[in-house]
């Protein structure tokens, strides 16, 4: 996620290594505790653009107001009652958006110095965001059920079959009308590969992968959506939304 613009790594080309046997847990939390705790920081090499967050923010609450029509219990202006923000860096999400369609949100993130920011903020002294796990998603466990799991920008760090067992453990996390979202950078590889960064120790993924690994994990897509708004000249990786629910 470090690479948020499309800039094929060479080197995890050449290599015949499944990408994602090169991530190492370790290095992305060294890359990630080397930074400061900002918002901005969470963003990559386009956290200096404020309007890259307010864009993608705003196309994350488009996206979810579509998704709820698709659920007849969620088609009322209720909030969720419980979501969760994984893999939260400094709440960025959950400040931006999360708060506004949930009563409370949980947050699940790695590095302890940003969760202390989270302890720390105005948010938590007022409720809004409730437990706080310093975990690896690879390594949580979720002990309740939410309405809302929220994932952004942070399964790059997980294997493949991590991520598998993540979804899946999601799956049966979730209340009866319960919705989880993926929001990742896609790969742009020419030869349709996953794409792996040096930088934070992570894999872009493909959209097919990505399609394979939630039906693994006993999910389908109700709705997908590429993140639109983007300024062309950027040339961004493409970022996309994939809304699941359980299979029946
Ligand atoms: C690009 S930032 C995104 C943060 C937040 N989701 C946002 O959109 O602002 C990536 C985050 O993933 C976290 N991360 C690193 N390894 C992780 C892991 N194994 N499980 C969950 N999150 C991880 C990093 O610490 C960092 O906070």
């Amino acid at each position: 996620m470090s690479q948020n613009t499309q800039n094929p790594d060479e080197a995890s080309r050449d290599s015949s290594a499944p990408a994602d046997s090169k991530i190492d847990h370790a290095a992305s939390i060294r890359y990630w505790s080397s930074l400061p705790s900002t918002t901005s920081n969470m963003l990559g090499m386009l956290g200096t653009y404020p309007w890259y967050s307010r864009i993608e923010l705003q196309g994350s609450k488009n996206f979810l107001s579509k998704v709820r029509r698709l659920v007849p219990a969620l088609q009322t202006d209720g909030k969720f009652s419980l979501g969760v923000d994984c893999g939260a860096g400094v709440g960025r999400v959950t400040e931006g958006f999360l708060r506004h369609v949930c009563t409370v949100v949980d947050a699940v993130e790695p590095v302890q110095k940003f969760t202390q920011v989270l302890e720390d903020g105005q948010l938590k002294k007022d409720g809004v965001i409730g437990d706080i796990f310093t975990l690896g998603l690879e390594d949580w466990s979720p002990e309740k059920k939410y309405d809302l799991i929220w994932t952004q920008w942070c399964v790059g760090h997980l294997t493949d079959s991590q991520l598998i067992q993540y979804v899946s453990r999601c799956r049966d996390s979730l209340t009866e009308s319960g919705i989880m979202v993926i929001k990742e950078n896609l790969s742009t590889d020419a030869g349709d590969q996953d794409m792996y960064d040096d930088e934070d120790s992570s894999v872009t993924r493909t959209d097919a992968k990505f399609k394979q690994i939630f039906d693994q994990a006993g999910m389908n897509v109700i709705k997908s959506e590429i993140q639109t708004g983007f300024p062309k000249q950027f040339k961004l990786l493409p970022v996309k939304s994939y809304a699941l629910r359980p299979k029946i």
